[in-house]
């Protein structure tokens, strides 16, 4: 009898321990939840409220688990979103604090989201880099400081790395050319220096790349140019030099390509005015020089071409009258003289399109 007491006891001590398999999170992921919890401090939404009770599994606002390992797989707390408690509130997300390394003993983690909250500081854990199941990291809009992990390239898994709109210094690591599976990076609008890994092409997977507001220097990588799914690269405002790689204008579905406001020198290269796909081009405030390569035709379709302030001689090419569509042109500020082409494409432009060059003339400037 009083054996099998003590076994009951055990028995009940062990369940108590372990927790029931099917009932909420493990206590110890609900504990890193909790230390993440208190180093943030969020003062108008109070979704913080709901992270209470043993069940973090269950109403934690933001938090979602494996429904079979009840582990936590998903914590997505956005600052700006359509979710009523925003409305509710008549405001935008805003927290302070920082993030706390405990996130890293949630060793089942798939995708972090801490978007938007504006005022979260500190460094990004090194440790995050250790999540083995990380797909989405996503902490957009915040003041981040500090470097990007050295070891950013272990997250095998990372499709989606968002690191936007933050003060993140340092260089871009070496290491980040080993996320094979990224196919969105977004380091846009930080502090960044150094230069752009130069075999950043081992991004296969990648289809946008924007990179826009840093200090970033040295060339544009020709490695980039063998992503065949880059969609979209915006190297905009940084401090690049070197020349524009013609290999570029090869590239199979590159539509958007940013490089303005940066020091490229050289031509502009012929394939990427003559690739029918690139519809977004904006390399004003360079030092491009030479003509414009005379390589538009009837498919050619730009709803921006933008290559105003540069040293571009020479004449406005006929072909550009034959184009399809021409959107936003912008060739004002450079050396240019001779005839506007008179074409469809010109009838919506105005004086500004070809303003201060030497000496343009036809409308809508002055007649010839
Ligand atoms: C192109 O880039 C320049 C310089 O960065 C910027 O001022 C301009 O607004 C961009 N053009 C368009 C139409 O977005």
């Amino acid at each position: 009898m009083r054996m099998t007491g003590v076994l009951l006891v055990t028995a009940l001590a062990l369940l108590l321990a372990v927790g029931s398999p099917v009932n909420g999170c493990p206590p110890s992921d609900r504990a890193a939840l909790l230390s993440f919890k208190a180093a943030l401090n969020e003062p108008y939404l109070g979704i913080f409220n709901s992270w209470s009770g043993s069940d973090c599994c269950t109403n934690w606002y933001g938090v979602s688990c494996d429904p079979e390992t009840k582990r936590v797989a998903d914590i997505i707390l956005r600052g700006e979103s359509e979710d009523p408690i925003f409305e509710k509130a008549g405001r935008s997300g805003y927290m302070t604090g920082s993030i706390s390394p405990s996130l890293c003993q949630l060793d089942r983690l798939t995708s972090l989201v801490l978007a938007d909250w504006k005022d979260i500081s500190g460094e990004i854990p090194p440790c995050l880099a250790s999540l083995p199941h990380l797909r989405i990291l996503d902490l957009i809009g915040n003041k981040l400081s500090g470097d990007i992990p050295a070891d950013i390239g272990k997250l095998s898994r990372l499709t989606v790395l968002n690191l936007a709109d933050n003060q993140i210094s340092g260089s871009i690591p070496p290491s980040i050319v080993n996320l094979k599976s990224l196919m969105h990076l977004d380091l846009s609008n930080n502090k960044l220096c150094g230069e752009i890994p130069s075999d950043i092409g081992k991004l296969s997977m990648m289809s946008r790349a924007l990179l826009s507001r840093n200090q970033l220097t040295g060339p544009i990588p020709c490695s980039l140019t063998n992503i065949n799914r880059l969609a979209d690269l915006d190297l905009s405002m940084n401090q690049i030099t070197g020349s524009i790689p013609g290999q570029l204008g090869s590239m199979p579905v590159l539509s958007t390509l940013n490089l303005d406001s940066n020091r490229l020198s050289g031509e502009i290269p012929t394939s990427l005015l003559s690739n029918t796909g690139l519809n977004i081009l904006n390399l004003s405030r360079n030092s491009l020089e030479g003509n414009v390569p005379d390589v538009f035709g009837p498919k050619t379709y730009f709803t921006l071409l933008d290559l105003s302030y540069n040293n571009l001689r020479g004449s406005i090419p006929k072909s550009l009258s034959c184009a399809k569509y021409i959107g936003h042109l912008d060739l004002s500020n450079n050396h240019l003289c001779g005839a506007i082409p008179v074409g469809s494409p010109f009838d919506h432009l105005e004086a500004s399109s070809f303003a201060n060059n030497d000496c343009l003339c036809g409308t809508p400037l002055r007649t010839c």
